[in-house]
């Protein structure tokens, strides 16, 4: 698969239905309330929380994929926000999203990102940038398509706005994910250019910004298929099992299920992931316009 085929397969694959198979991003796994963000904040209660400070006219979320930050982000940024933009090359994604949040929608790139200059106030692009292609300079890989998103977001912003961009950082490398290619994110980068352009910014790691207790182990999804596969006759949701769960959590809701077998639990107990190994990867950036 070529470099630049990620933009495709978003532009012209990328299904809804299927984006819970093929991507496991933070957002997701932390969509309802859970018990390892402070005050069991869904994920986008948890955003909102950190950024919005004041009454602010316009929100853009870049690549929204289903729209679940922008449900709980809304939901408690209740009233200090006015008009929530989404922007997603994904035509089938902006469809699904158009259904769940009540908001503006486009289609469009995030490269080249179709808004005025100084039109918004606040941007939110979570586990975007890996996405976007890398160029090689000198055979060093450089997150380009990242920095001409940010580039693009700097021009966007208004006086005082900001734009907080979350994503797995470390030298630029290569992710391997279903259909298509993810780079991690070479944040030393992004703040070179950040300094460049005279752009005040503030970095660090995203259990920080968002308040992630990273001590709790949770019952891996990647055991979920499994999980679903027991639970399959036991006639309860399948949903409720596509949460994640911290081990003490998932005891206590189901330790006394009669499918759970007593081998089941030993298994889920020796096998249940710390959320730090998956957390501790996501570091975020947030630019300011002085
Ligand atoms: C990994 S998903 C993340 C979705 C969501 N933000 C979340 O945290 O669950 C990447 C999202 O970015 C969108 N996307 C990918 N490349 C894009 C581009 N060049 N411009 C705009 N959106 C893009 C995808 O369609 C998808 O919605």
């Amino acid at each position: 698969m070529k470099e630049h085929a990620t933009r495709e397969f978003y532009k012209y694959g990328k299904k809804a239905r299927y984006f819970m198979l093929d991507e496991l991003t933070l957002s997701h796994l932390l969509r309802d309330r859970n018990e390892f963000i402070e005050a069991g904040l869904p994920y986008g209660a948890a955003i909102a929380r950190a950024v919005v400070k004041n009454n602010t006219d316009y929100v853009l979320e870049i690549g929204p994929g289903l729209g679940d930050l922008a449900i709980k982000f809304m939901e408690h940024a209740q009233g200090k926000v006015k008009h929530y933009v989404f922007l997603d090359i994904s035509k089938d994604l902006i469809k699904h999203v158009k259904k769940r949040v009540n908001g503006m929608s486009v289609i469009g790139d995030a490269m080249l990102l179709p808004f005025k200059k100084g039109s918004i106030d606040l941007i939110i692009c979570n586990e975007v940038l890996a996405d976007l292609p890398i160029k090689r300079v000198n055979g060093k890989m450089i997150n380009d398509g990242a920095i001409k998103a940010i580039r693009e977001c700097i021009r966007l912003l208004r006086k005082n706005g900001k734009a907080v961009f979350i994503e797995v950082g470390g030298k630029a490398k290569r992710i391997s994910v279903f259909g298509h290619e993810e780079y991690t994110i070479d944040f030393d980068e992004i703040e070179r250019v950040l300094r460049k352009n005279n752009t005040r910014y503030e970095r660090g790691k995203i259990a920080k910004l968002l308040g992630i207790n990273t001590k709790l182990r949770f019952v891996s999804p990647v055991t979920q298929a499994e999980l679903v596969e027991l639970y399959k006759n036991s006639g309860m949701d399948k949903h409720k099992f596509s949460k994640i769960y911290s081990l003490e959590e998932f005891f206590t809701t189901f330790g006394n299920e009669k499918w759970l077998s007593k081998g089941y639990k030993q298994y889920l107990k020796k096998n249940a992931r710390a959320i730090r190994e998956l957390v501790e990867q996501f570091d975020y950036i947030t630019i300011f316009k002085d």
